[in-house]
């Protein structure tokens, strides 16, 4: 597909029962979720033999746990016995024992043990593992798809490898460093949109774009992995900061790659990184964790400062807005909105929301397995 192109005018958003229909959302997840790569954590979350993480993926419960041969697998989390789940939350264990029967697993996802086992003529403890699923390391993000037969993400983002090296090039050793989160009375196609265009920047985000990015020259595109935004980062002198974390890495620009459907990248100009994870709860409710990844753990000042200045503009500002667009799609007043589009694609326009709508539908028509 490469770079998608738009041409100027007026067009129709998605029909506003899109947003409020639980027979959509069921739908969604069958359609697009549990068939498209999404966020769990980063390698240096998981450093440790044994270290584990067990995460919802739009209602599947799935173990993802590092080996002793220090290989990162991912598993349901579903004993292949009868069924039970074999961890919650998140911790370090050498095997996995089932609470219900104690039908225990070692890392790798093979059966080692079960009671009584020699005493049941014909069980072969060998023929039972977890069921896998697939895991990719992404500049050491920690990726899981449901879908066997997904594109490895590294094809699929082909586009944006080169500039995320450039822009973010030690993320792979970054560590978890902050989380800013909420929940979003609101459809996740909401936060989605809201996210991606930025025809609202200079009306409701003053900071971002007085002091973080230059809304004239504020781009987005859409490519087969999502949308990329791109912004020459403000001259010294007019920054809200002025700071490197990462002297290696590249620091004219401020860089987006949202990922369809469900998570993005982001670099602040200097090798700050944030990592966007949406979770759709439920037709009318969406969870946003934003981490920020640095060199050390421990934020210093004037990286705690850049934290909160996200938490307490540019993210606090969007919650009311996602939240009174749910109601006013839940009122019945809209059939379906309008999409204007200029033919610069300037930050003033809303092809990025064409382009989340063709990922949409190309999603949404492919036969359900
Ligand atoms: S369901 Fe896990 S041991 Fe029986
Ligand atoms: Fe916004």
């Amino acid at each position: 597909m490469g770079e998608m192109s738009f041409s100027g005018g007026v067009y129709q958003s998605l029909p506003a029962r899109a947003y409020c229909d639980e027979t959509v959302f069921a739908q969604e997840r069958v359609r697009i979720f549990r068939r498209s790569w999404q966020l769990v954590g980063h390698q240096t979350d998981i450093p440790n033999f044994g270290d584990y993480v067990v995460e919802d993926i739009s209602g599947v419960s799935v173990i993802v746990i590092r080996g002793q041969d220090g290989e990162i697998r991912a598993f349901y989390n579903v004993c292949v016995h009868r069924g039970h789940e074999l961890l919650n939350g998140k911790g370090c264990t050498k095997k996995m024992t089932c609470p219900y029967h104690a039908w225990t697993y070692d890392t790798t996802g093979q059966l080692r043990a079960a009671p009584n086992a020699a005493a049941f003529p014909g069980f072969d403890k060998s023929r039972y593992k977890l069921r896998p699923v697939r895991v990719e390391l992404f500049f050491g993000l920690i990726l899981v798809n449901l879908d066997p037969d997904a594109r490895p993400m590294a094809k699929l983002a082909r586009e944006a490898l080169t500039e995320i090296t450039e822009y973010a090039p030690n993320l792979t050793t970054y560590k978890r460093a902050d989380r800013t989160e909420r929940l979003a009375r609101a459809n996740w196609k909401v936060v989605a949109e809201n996210f991606n265009e930025c025809y609202h920047c200079a009306v409701v985000h003053k900071t971002l774009t007085t002091g973080v990015v230059d809304p004239d020259q504020y781009r987005t595109s859409g490519f087969d992995y999502g949308i990329r935004h791109a912004s020459p980062a403000r001259p010294e002198g007019q920054k809200s900061y002025s700071y490197v974390a990462d002297p290696e890495a590249r620091t004219d620009k401020f860089l987006t790659w949202w990922f369809f459907p469900l998570f993005a990248l982001q670099v602040y100009p200097g090798g700050i990184v944030n990592t966007y994870r949406w979770k759709p709860l439920a037709v009318d409710a969406t969870k946003i964790e934003v981490d920020w990844w640095l060199p050390e753990a421990k934020p210093n000042a004037v990286e705690h400062e850049i934290i909160l200045q996200h938490r307490t503009t540019t993210f606090a500002e969007d919650a009311p807005i996602v939240d009174s667009v749910q109601r006013g799609l839940e009122s019945g007043a809209l059939g379906y909105g309008a999409l204007v589009v200029d033919d610069a694609c300037s930050s003033q326009s809303e092809h990025p929301i064409m382009a989340f709508n063709a990922h949409y539908q190309k999603a949404m028509e492919t036969t359900a397995p």
